[in-house]
């Protein structure tokens, strides 16, 4: 494969940075409140119901306006795909893989006004809206080269007078389905990842941030996708979703989103329904109740910083998230009160000027929130945070809540905010047993400095990604491959070394001569 790097991280400390981030802002300012288009086939379809875009640092702001797929609108654009999907199966592997080159070479220019525009849309402080864009142009680029290297199958043996092979060939029209918490990389690298491969997609953002994935689409076209392969249907779940889900000529879905709606996703897909020729495929992410546990033996400071950088970075709603502590009990309280104080030292506030937490992303999530901030109260003892105000933005304080029971609701649901629970355990091993009592499997961390105690944990710890001495968040597209275990979804590993198979199928042919 040609060789791959992850895209650097952006040095915000550098005064150069920080202006031309200070310039990118002002660019999206200058464009925010537009109306943008669906993309059926070669059409730019305009209605009248739009999905606004809302800044939840600043709910009055409109980011932009999309218009809204209905039914009939999703079934042209479901024709489209079927219809372009028998030219473009057909298009050389490398000509696939050069568009997305292309739209990463053009997002690499423009680099920080996309970041910036995740700042604005979902409320990412620089450094994770960076972190975003960064991840977005890994997928185009590893998946790209990825393709290159399946292009002509995997070698199989051949007897004497005979010629055996084994091709992967596309699947056919796929229903991407994409988050609002990565808006930038899930939902383009989960388009990429079925397009690249062959397949024709059918493209819904979520409702909250549907702007950047605009901007997306005309990247791609930009960079020379042909029309009908990428068709942006932004719509509602009930109406749009559901019926592309359920709809016969859809060949598989890729969703990434909350454990019920996933379920949703996977239960309807099973149904064949009329003129359906094939069992459909479901790549679902899902969450995560992610843990980090302290051992005894262990870097404190480091354990303390690695639970609030985890816990709090983007405001908690990353599915990767530490949402419970686990410490063995001899480091508990020395643990629990430094992570106090270095939580306290975080500030809170409108992500454009960069504070280490902004928003969360709607009043849903903070009702939601402020829900479990209650039940928090009940459950343990709230350390530090625990309000917030939703006069302006959705702005919640990081909270920590100590003396958690391990199957108490904070330690086993998912909240998808600013808060973690702390636990205390009578050693290493009771420490591994909570960490996988939850239903879900997705992220922990180990911290420790003990060899033998890292292996049990390799062993034992049953999530997709499990990280030593380190947080729980921010997997690297091909180095560390992400998808969880359980619960949180079917272990597709995105940015790994088989998640492009996942879009197709494998073909044999055996000639004798
Ligand atoms: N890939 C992200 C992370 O590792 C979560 O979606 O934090």
């Amino acid at each position: 494969m040609i060789s791959y790097k992850h895209e650097p991280f952006v040095d915000f400390t550098n005064e150069e940075n920080k202006k031309a981030y200070q310039e990118a802002l002002q660019t999206v300012e200058g464009y925010l409140g537009q109306d943008y288009p669906l993309y059926i086939g070669a059409e730019q379809v305009t209605t009248d119901e739009k999905i606004v875009s809302y800044n939840p640092a600043d709910k009055q702001e409109v980011i932009g306006r999309v218009s809204k797929a209905n039914r009939d609108l999703a079934e042209k654009a479901m024709q489209e795909a079927v219809t372009a999907f028998e030219s473009w199966k057909k298009v050389k592997p490398e000509i696939r893989a050069d568009v997305l080159f292309k739209a990463a070479a053009i997002i690499r220019r423009r680099k920080h006004e996309f970041s910036a525009l995740l700042t604005k849309e979902a409320g990412k402080p620089w450094n994770e809206a960076d972190a975003d864009t960064a991840e977005a142009i890994d997928f185009l680029e590893f998946y790209a080269r990825q393709m290159l290297t399946l292009k002509d199958g995997v070698p199989v043996q051949s007897r004497p007078g005979e010629f055996n092979r084994y091709d992967y060939i596309p699947l056919g029209v796929g229903i991407i389905i994409s988050p609002w918490n990565f808006p930038f990389a899930i939902m383009a690298g989960t388009a990429v990842a079925a397009i690249v491969t062959g397949n024709t997609v059918l493209l819904k953002p979520a409702s909250t941030t549907p702007i950047v994935a605009a901007k997306f689409v005309e990247v791609m076209l930009e960079a020379g996708l042909p029309a009908g392969v990428l068709n942006f249907v932004p719509g509602s779940g009930a109406e749009v979703g559901d019926y592309l889900v359920d709809h016969p000529k859809t060949r598989f879905i890729s969703f990434t989103g909350s454990r019920d709606v996933g379920l949703r996703i996977y239960k309807r897909a099973s149904e064949v329904n009329e003129g359906q020729i094939w069992l459909k495929r479901v790549i679902a992410e899902m969450g995560g109740k992610d843990t980090i546990v302290v051992d005894k033996e262990a870097d404190l400071e480091l354990a303390a910083q690695s639970i609030v950088k985890s816990a709090f970075g983007f405001s908690g709603q990353k599915c990767s998230a530490c949402s419970r502590a686990v410490i063995v009990e001899d480091v508990y309280d020395q643990v629990l009160a430094r992570a106090v104080e270095l939580t306290k030292q975080l500030t809170v506030g409108n992500p454009v000027e960069n504070h280490f937490m902004g928003p969360v992303i709607d009043q849903a999530a903070f009702d939601k929130i402020m829900s479990y901030i209650e039940i928090g109260n009940q459950e343990g003892r709230i350390l530090t945070g625990g309000e917030g105000d939703s006069s302006k933005g959705y702005f919640v304080q990081p909270t920590i809540v100590a003396d958690v029971d391990p199957q108490g609701r904070l330690m086993q649901e998912e909240i998808f905010g600013p808060v973690v629970a702390f636990t205390k355990a009578k050693d290493f091993n009771e420490a591994l047993e909570i960490a996988n009592n939850t239903e879900y499997g997705l992220t922990g961390a180990v911290i420790t400095t003990n060899r033998l105690n890292m292996e049990k944990a390799r062993e034992e710890f049953h999530v997709g990604n499990l990280y030593f001495n380190r947080g729980c968040t921010g997997a690297i597209v091909g180095y560390q491959p992400f998808g969880g275990f359980n619960m949180s979804g079917t272990d597709s590993k995105a940015g790994g070394p088989d998640y492009l198979q996942l879009h197709m199928q494998a073909k044999t042919t055996s000639e004798t001569y």
